[in-house]
């Protein structure tokens, strides 16, 4: 049994790799054997935060919100190490004015926003999971929070600032996630049949030298009593890639520590 939580022989795809969560994931996944395809729309910050390509490790510059770059990914891998096992869509961007207040946050922002977390993830399961649809399985994650399922504590908040504005969590950030988690559902049902699952990871807050005032109020919003760390994501992440979770599919598993139970 201990072996199903392995990913040895696997060939996993994962989007927003460069990133907080994503570096730790990659880390995770290669060690439980996986081979990584490594995507990011930033190619210096690829090599400078997973270093070079190895065995296991292959970089790829792509825009998630262009189904061409995501093609060119596509046909990389898959000249190197064939089709992919699991997709993890984990990019997610921020637009210039992020934390601008819901009254005035302009539309081309908003639409920003969403074309890498909603409709960047829908291209990846378009050109990576009608792959894996083909051949019969695979497994799909998608990087959720818990800001898809409930709305802000706007209190936690207060006296967090961001390049001297203050800090919230936009509305468009709840909107994608939630989005998402429609998507998740719809495919899990839709390629059910195919073998394809399709699940989800809600992680709350994940620690990254947050102001000390914040790391209190939201840890006291937490039965835990801590905020997550880049690798309890990952290892959410790699239970439903691997085999361990093969009879899970249109799950959301919330990894906030008790965050959204009370
Ligand atoms: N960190 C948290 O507290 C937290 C909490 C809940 C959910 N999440 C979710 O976890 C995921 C990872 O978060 P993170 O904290 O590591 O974020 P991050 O900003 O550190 O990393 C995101 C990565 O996505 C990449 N990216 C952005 N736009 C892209 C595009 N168009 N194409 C390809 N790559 C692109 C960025 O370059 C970056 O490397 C996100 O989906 C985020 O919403 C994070």
């Amino acid at each position: 049994m201990a072996d199903a939580f392995r990913l040895d022989g696997k060939t996993v795809v994962l989007t927003g790799a460069a990133g907080v969560i994503g570096t730790q994931v990659v880390l995770a996944f290669v060690e439980a054997g996986a081979r990584v395809c490594a995507i990011d729309r930033n190619p210096a910050l690829l090599k400078q935060k997973l270093g070079p390509e190895h065995g296991s490790l292959m970089h790829c510059a792509a825009d998630v919100s262009s189904k061409e770059a995501l093609l060119r990914a596509r046909k990389k891998l898959e000249s190197k190490w064939g089709t992919a096992d699991a997709l993890v869509n984990n990019a997610a961007a921020r637009s210039l004015n992020y934390f601008e207040p819901f009254e005035t946050l302009d539309v081309a922002e908003w639409n920003e926003v969403m074309a890498v977390n909603l409709t960047g993830a829908m291209l990846a399961c378009q050109v990576f999971g009608s792959a894996m649809a083909d051949r019969g399985r695979g497994s799909i994650v998608n990087t959720l929070s818990v800001y898809g399922i409930v709305g802000p504590d706007q209190r936690i908040y207060e006296g967090s600032l961001h390049l001297g504005k203050p800090v919230n969590s936009p509305a468009v950030y709840g909107a994608s996630k939630a989005g998402l988690w429609g998507l998740t559902r719809y495919l899990a049902t839709y390629w059910g049949k195919r073998g394809v699952r399709v699940n989800a990871v809600s992680t709350g807050a994940v620690s990254n030298g947050q102001s000390e005032e914040f790391v209190r109020n939201y840890s006291s919003q937490v039965p835990l009593g801590r905020m997550a760390e880049a690798d309890d994501v990952a290892a959410a992440m790699r239970y439903l890639a691997s085999d361990a979770s093969k009879h899970v599919t249109g799950h959301n598993l919330v990894v906030d520590g008790g965050r959204t139970a009370w």
